[in-house]
């Protein structure tokens, strides 16, 4: 039974906090937000033989804060992730390192709050991770979005900005950027870009903020080095998780920082280390799973979008306009510019279907004002199928488009 509420706590509250969270309300009947991911692929056996194995080897190391590893969480996850970051990103760091926090959002938290005060400038891809946009205002920090095109951030446009900043005197805190299978567009920055991305950084003092999260899950698995491991002056902070590639909810992220970062971030980490047991788990199953889990993963996530981009082909034709993704669990897609997508998105969860609208996930308003996001991750292919008719069939009464249904004139 839950208690009446009567005490009124709202005169304690402080100035500043962000507005109250709504009600968790369940999700969807055609659920395409969030970045979920597919239920059938969490591997659930070998997750239980990794548990089991190792509480009864080390679990009577659980009686001391930050078990014997100290805080930066748990020795064998770090040189685990030493070994798959050397293979994968070509980044040599030693385990020392190598910081785990509670999922990359808390290492989001960290960064801004070992570099950013209010008034602060920071450089953001022009569409970006809603989570890092939302952080980012709750600062008060001033976000500029530099369009993206088919290979990522477009350097001349950082280019022009970062001078134009300096003519006006201000010196940009970071230049944050989602490089490897970006979130939302799904584009893969070249190698060249890479280059001039750092050369940018380096010529006007601004560090790169480096977030990998979603580097696993490439279709062809072919990824260009991480920043972090082409920069030669330790001006990268790079990020990864363990969400996209095993399980959101175990919440296991990571940072790979220089010592002068990493020693501010741990002083601000103040949750005496993050949940023992799921880095445990996950040092225990990844080491002899995850090289060939992220290719049965992959290949299952690339089979979902092939089905939502033919549903979308099938229910919108030419209305609904994306670029295939070269990996990851998002489809990013341009709708006739007179369908508002906040506005969808509100009829379209009438109708039992959520979608991210794309105003959410960009520094321009306008430009994203009739573009959606889609995860395709953890709907069922026959979910996708229905849901994505189902939202034609809402955008059509709403707006008039599509014109044609599942590629049949529709007739008045
Ligand atoms: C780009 C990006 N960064 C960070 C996160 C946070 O992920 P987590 O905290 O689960 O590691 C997400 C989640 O969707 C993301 O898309």
């Amino acid at each position: 039974m839950s208690v009446s509420a009567s005490f009124d706590f709202a005169p304690l509250l402080p100035a500043g906090l962000p507005a109250p969270a709504a009600r968790w309300t369940g999700l969807a009947k055609y659920s395409f937000v969030g970045g979920n991911n597919d239920p059938d692929q969490v591997p659930v056996g070998d997750l239980i033989e990794a548990v089991n194995a190792v509480l009864k080897r080390e679990g009577k190391t659980l009686a001391s804060y930050g078990l014997t590893s100290g805080p930066q969480g748990y020795r064998p996850l770090r040189e685990f992730l030493c070994a798959k970051l050397k293979r994968d990103a070509a980044i040599a760091a030693a385990a020392d390192d190598i910081l785990i926090v509670s999922g990359s959002l808390q290492a989001l938290d960290l960064v801004n709050q070992t570099l950013l005060a209010r008034g602060d400038t920071v450089i953001v891809e022009q569409e970006t991770y809603q989570g890092s946009l939302n952080r980012l205002n709750r600062l008060g920090v001033n976000t500029i979005g530099i369009p993206l095109d088919g290979e990522g951030m477009r350097m001349d446009l950082l280019a022009s900005t970062l001078a134009d900043l300096k003519a006006r005197g201000i010196r940009p805190k970071y230049i944050y950027t989602i490089p490897t299978v970006q979130n939302p567009t799904g584009t893969i920055m070249p190698e060249s870009r890479r280059t001039e991305l750092l050369r940018l950084s380096e010529q006007y003092g601004v560090p790169v903020f480096e977030d990998d999260c979603y580097a696993d899950l490439i279709w062809d698995g072919k990824r260009p080095p991480a920043i972090y491991a082409m920069a030669n002056n330790g001006g990268v902070i790079h990020i990864g998780s363990f969400s996209k590639s095993i399980a959101p909810a175990l919440r296991v992220g990571f940072i790979v920082a220089p010592w002068e970062m990493m020693s501010r971030m741990l002083a601000l980490k103040t949750d005496a280390g993050s949940g023992a047991l799921e880095q445990m788990v996950l040092a225990e199953y990844c080491a002899p799973h995850f090289t060939s889990h992220v290719p049965k993963l992959t290949r299952g996530l690339r089979a979902k979008l092939d089905t939502l981009m033919e549903a979308l082909n099938e229910q919108f034709g030419t209305s609904a306009e994306f670029l295939e993704p070269k990996g990851g669990i998002f489809l990013w897609v341009k709708l006739p510019d007179n369908v508002d997508t906040l506005k969808l998105y509100q009829a379209a969860l009438a109708a039992g279907v959520s979608i991210n609208p794309g105003p959410e996930w960009s520094t321009n308003k306008g430009y994203a004002g009739s573009r959606l996001r889609l995860c395709f991750a953890s709907p069922s292919e026959q979910q996708i199928r229905e849901g994505v008719g189902v939202l034609a069939d809402v955008c059509r009464k709403e707006f008039g488009v599509p014109v044609r249904i599942a590629n049949m004139e529709r007739r008045a």
